[in-house]
């Protein structure tokens, strides 16, 4: 910690850690080319001309975005490192743009009391490469202590799985999940399939034992049903929900109905890949709950990013080995890392003029602040946090696994062609990803929220 006379005096003289010149700075009016000066992990003027620094750094040619918040990737750690831990996660994040991560509670043992979400903090601590939050998992055995739960520092809020996916987690009857939305009042984020659908229908991919069924078992009425039974318990609690990866027209059009109460994630696997084209290049590698369905969903989906429907982009990174995935259906576990591939994937859809750059920084950093209520991040602003993601619009790259820091060591884009690739990380202030390596050591710490307890 920095004793708050040196940030005054620094302040006074005008004498910044680092300013970053020549690029263009995508602030809340728009792309603009200034400079950046940052002091004390902050952002405290656009115009360096009257600053000196203990670093100048030259970035023409390049933008620079607000830091990429992931409010979705699930990185097994505690109890499933061998298939991703919180330090590979957090580097395969910085790596590939991404300045904060929010985790999921489906790990070993699941994140459902104060001593699970503390053990996670203290596992980050010195590890982790980027800012962090820890969902707590809403369950029946917790929802009593939700409320106070889910206002411990660095914790992201409650989440909430109605289907069953991977790990224990579940919250399907309609009793637990009113238990669970009247305790608290931060926003719930879900996981929206039917979980008695999805029993009912498994034999379709019992029997058929091909990929190919997975949209057909996990059809679009499983997660439909689930989505209209979840709005409807929050109207009653009046509760605002965080609906995650939606994936299907229906959805889209039933929750344009609620978006008062209700914020919604995609994903870019959903807004990438369609049925059954994915299943017959990438087998269960592509399995993923929900699914990816077909093309005309994904239209949807894209339609709803046009639309303004969508808040969010995050990855649902959900690595699995290999060794895993390459389990005959339906017993491979559903998953696909994307932490890392999350920007580089999205950065190719502005190119091919899919959305803005302006939109996707919305939907990357701007509405992730807003929908969890983060302190300080989400926008390139005076006194904000220099969370920083500098891209090269013109860079062309090949996508590749040699390139995926996970554990699990695979991305389902191996082969991809992209132009525009994130080629610098800055981490309140300081580097670290720079020309496209890591620099430095793991220094991320917890996110603060604005309806939280502050950290120590
Ligand atoms: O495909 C999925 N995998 N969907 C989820 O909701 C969970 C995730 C996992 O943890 O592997």
């Amino acid at each position: 910690m920095i004793p708050p006379q040196d940030i005054s005096d620094k302040l006074r003289t005008r004498h910044a850690d680092i300013i970053l010149r020549g690029a263009r700075v995508w602030t809340p009016a728009g792309p603009q080319h200034s400079d950046l000066v940052c002091l004390h992990g902050k952002i405290v003027a656009f115009d360096a001309a009257d600053w000196s620094a203990d670093e100048v750094v030259q970035l023409a040619g390049l933008d620079i975005l607000p830091g990429v918040i992931d409010s979705q990737v699930h990185f097994r750690d505690p109890g499933l490192t061998h298939k991703e831990d919180i330090e590979a996660g957090t580097r395969g994040a910085v790596l590939g743009g991404v300045t904060a991560i929010f985790e999921m509670p489906n790990t070993d043992p699941l994140t459902l009391t104060s001593v699970d979400i503390d053990n996670k903090l203290q596992r980050a601590a010195g590890h982790a490469w980027c800012d962090h939050a820890f969902y707590v998992g809403g369950s029946a055995a917790n929802a009593e202590h939700l409320a106070a739960l889910e206002m411990l520092p660095g914790c992201a809020g409650v989440k909430v799985f109605m289907g069953s996916s991977f790990g224990a987690l579940l919250a399907s009857e309609d009793h637990v999940l009113d238990d669970i939305l009247r305790c608290g009042r931060r926003r719930v984020a879900v996981h929206a399939e039917d979980d008695l659908r999805l029993q009912q229908r498994k034999h379709l991919a019992e029997q058929s034992k091909d990929v190919r069924s997975h949209p057909h078992w996990r059809d679009v009425d499983s997660a439909l049903l689930a989505t209209r039974r979840i709005v409807a318990l929050a109207r009653k609690h009046q509760r605002r929900l965080h609906l995650l990866h939606i994936s299907s027209a229906q959805e889209m059009a039933f929750l344009a109905a609620h978006k008062e109460r209700v914020t919604i994630e995609v994903l870019p696997h959903h807004l990438t890949m369609a049925a059954p084209d994915c299943y017959e290049r990438l087998g269960t590698l592509a399995q993923m709950n929900p699914p990816i369905r077909s093309a005309e969903h994904r239209e949807a989906l894209w339609q709803a990013v046009r639309d303004g429907l969508v808040d969010v982009i995050g990855s649902d990174h959900a690595p699995h080995t290999l060794q895993e995935k390459a389990a005959s259906y339906p017993h491979s576990p559903s998953g696909m890392p994307g932490v890392q591939t999350l920007l580089p994937v999205m950065l190719e859809h502005v190119h091919a003029g899919r959305l803005s750059l302006q939109r996707l920084v919305e939907l990357t950093s701007t509405g992730p602040a807003r929908v969890f209520g983060i302190q300080g991040k989400g926008r390139i602003a005076l006194g904000y946090d220099a969370d920083l993601t500098v891209v090269d619009l013109a860079a062309r790259r090949t996508i590749s696994n040699r390139w995926i820091a996970s554990i699990s060591n695979w991305t389902p884009y191996d082969g991809m062609q992209v132009t525009g690739w994130p080629v610098a990380t800055v981490l309140r202030g300081q580097f670290v990803v720079r020309d496209e390596q890591l620099t430095g050591a793991p220094r991320g710490a917890p996110v603060q929220f604005l309806e939280c307890r502050a950290n120590a």
